[in-house]
């Protein structure tokens, strides 16, 4: 066998080979070995997909005895032949002409063969990507920021990079973080008051919550925009549902109303659930069987189900029937909590709903008043075991309303000229949602903490890699 220069071949294409290849090289980190007298095997994986490959170690091939001590987690590079595998479950396997040690592991190594918790995972996020379900969870975490675009891109949407250092709280909570240079021992102070306009940006300036006002912007020009970028809450909730740090997918839809939104996102769902089956199956299979079991059997019933919608002020009343111990009382009024909407779309509906029409007090300033004068033209589409997973609105179009709502919320119109600008010049209808990327991926494997969708999570007191 000529064994010089061959290029590595990804251990997925090699499992998907359609015959025998004399000789291939892969390369990747050692899963388990196992070994005898006459042989060792070999598990191998390089990320390119769920399964390892089996590489077959022969006492005489140089080098064995090194080869056949490697610990789990060495990194090695194999060069062998591609042949039929007679072991089950696997139609291929290397016999091994060559194996060269690329980087060693002893048994200090934390990813050993046995099942380590999810907790203590966290504590090692750096090698986590190397086990079997964080494997999973970022190759489906990937494959679906790319469907994003492809749906997007299909409908004619444009993309648009919307500031992350922006002076506005979007969504009006308090929650920015804030961005500054000032020295915290000396800031420059006028009547008593931190000066910020002598800071970098000559004012108050933070990380964004959202980038819909700027989306806004794009729609009154492009009519049909999307972002999808990283967004920033200094929000104290520790849950297993928020995170300081995550991404946010924000269309932003001239000539749409609540219905038009609700439309898109309901598209937009079935779309993302649709793409998963069909290009992440493998690692599906494994959340189906290991993390939430009938997974799959949810997600194809959600890909065919149409999503109900329901009324605020009914949402509540329903609620108020159920009968059912809540921590947090409803009321015409409140806010509610995620075991309202657990129930209402685990209990009520059995499946994805969208509730409307939200007492414009608990909702922010930019959503469009009713005509009862009370509510506003939002929308929350919740889903099982993750609770919300989209919100969204139609916008207040007409200057006019816009000013009384921005009074209401003592938001100065001085702080936000442009925005009230596109309702002075060209002002339209329009509407859009913002969709959680880390719930969706917490929908779509069955993870129950957020902690375990996105690489190196950001919470309250935690910022560690
Ligand atoms: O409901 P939210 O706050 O809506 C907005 O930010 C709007 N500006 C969106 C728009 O209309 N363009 O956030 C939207 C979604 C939520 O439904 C939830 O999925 C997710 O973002 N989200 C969070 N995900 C993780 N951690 C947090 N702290 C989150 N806060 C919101
Ligand atoms: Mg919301």
């Amino acid at each position: 066998m000529t064994t010089t220069f061959l290029p590595r071949t990804r251990i997925k294409d090699a499992l998907a080979a359609d015959s025998e290849q004399p000789a291939i090289c892969v390369k990747g980190w050692v899963r388990t070995l196992r070994r005898s007298k006459e042989v060792a095997f070999l598990a191998l994986n390089d990320g390119s997909c769920f399964a390892s490959i089996q590489i077959v170690l022969e006492p005489s091939m140089a080098g064995f005895e090194e080869a056949a001590r490697l610990g789990t987690g060495a990194c090695v590079s194999v060069v062998g032949a591609l042949v039929p595998s007679p072991a089950s479950g696997q139609r291929w396997e290397i016999q091994a002409a060559r194996v060269e040690i690329l980087g060693d592991a002893d048994e200090e190594y934390p990813l050993q063969k046995k099942r380590h918790s999810l907790e203590y995972l966290r504590t090692i996020a750096h090698l986590r990507p190397r086990s079997n379900t964080f494997g999973a969870v970022f190759r489906v975490r990937s494959a679906l920021s790319f469907a994003i675009h492809q749906f997007f891109r299909e409908r004619g949407f444009l993309y648009v990079h919307t500031p992350i250092i922006t002076a506005n709280d979007c969504e009006g909570a308090g929650e920015m973080f804030r961005v500054t240079t000032l020295d915290p021992l000396k800031p420059p102070l006028k009547e008593g008051k931190v000066d910020w306009s002598e800071d970098f940006f000559g004012e108050k300036a933070g990380l964004t919550v959202s980038g819909q006002l700027q989306g806004e912007l794009f729609a009154t020009a492009f009519a049909d925009i999307y972002t999808f970028g990283p967004t920033f809450r200094a929000e104290n909730s520790h849950t297993s549902r928020h995170a300081s740090e995550f991404w946010m997918i924000e269309p932003e839809m001239a000539f749409c109303d609540l219905a038009g939104d609700c439309a898109l996102a309901e598209e937009f769902l079935r779309y993302l659930v649709t793409f998963a089956l069909n290009e992440c199956g493998e690692d599906l299979a494994f959340f189906d069987e290991r993390i939430e079991k009938g997974l799959l059997a949810k997600l194809e019933a959600l890909a065919r189900a149409r999503f109900e919608r329901m009324g605020y002020t009914e949402a509540v009343a329903r609620l108020q029937r159920s009968g059912q111990p809540f921590e947090f009382p409803v009321e015409w009024g409140c806010d509610l909590q995620s075991e309202h909407e657990r129930y209402l779309t685990e209990k009520v509906v059995g499946g994805p709903v969208f509730v409307t029409d939200y007492p414009a007090a608990i909702k922010a300033f930019y959503m469009r008043l009713n005509e009862d004068g009370k509510t506003v033209a939002a929308m929350d589409l919740l889903v099982p075991r993750v609770g919300e997973i989209i919100g969204g609105s139609q916008r207040e179009d007409r200057h006019d309303v816009l000013l009384q709502r921005m009074a209401a919320w003592k938001i100065a119109p001085e702080s936000l000229p442009w925005y009230l600008d596109i309702r002075r010049w060209g002002s339209c209808p329009h509407a859009g949602f913002g969709l959680g990327f880390e719930r969706l991926i917490m929908y779509l494997t069955g993870m129950e903490n957020i902690r375990d969708v996105i690489p190196f999570p950001r919470t309250p007191g935690n910022a560690k890699f």
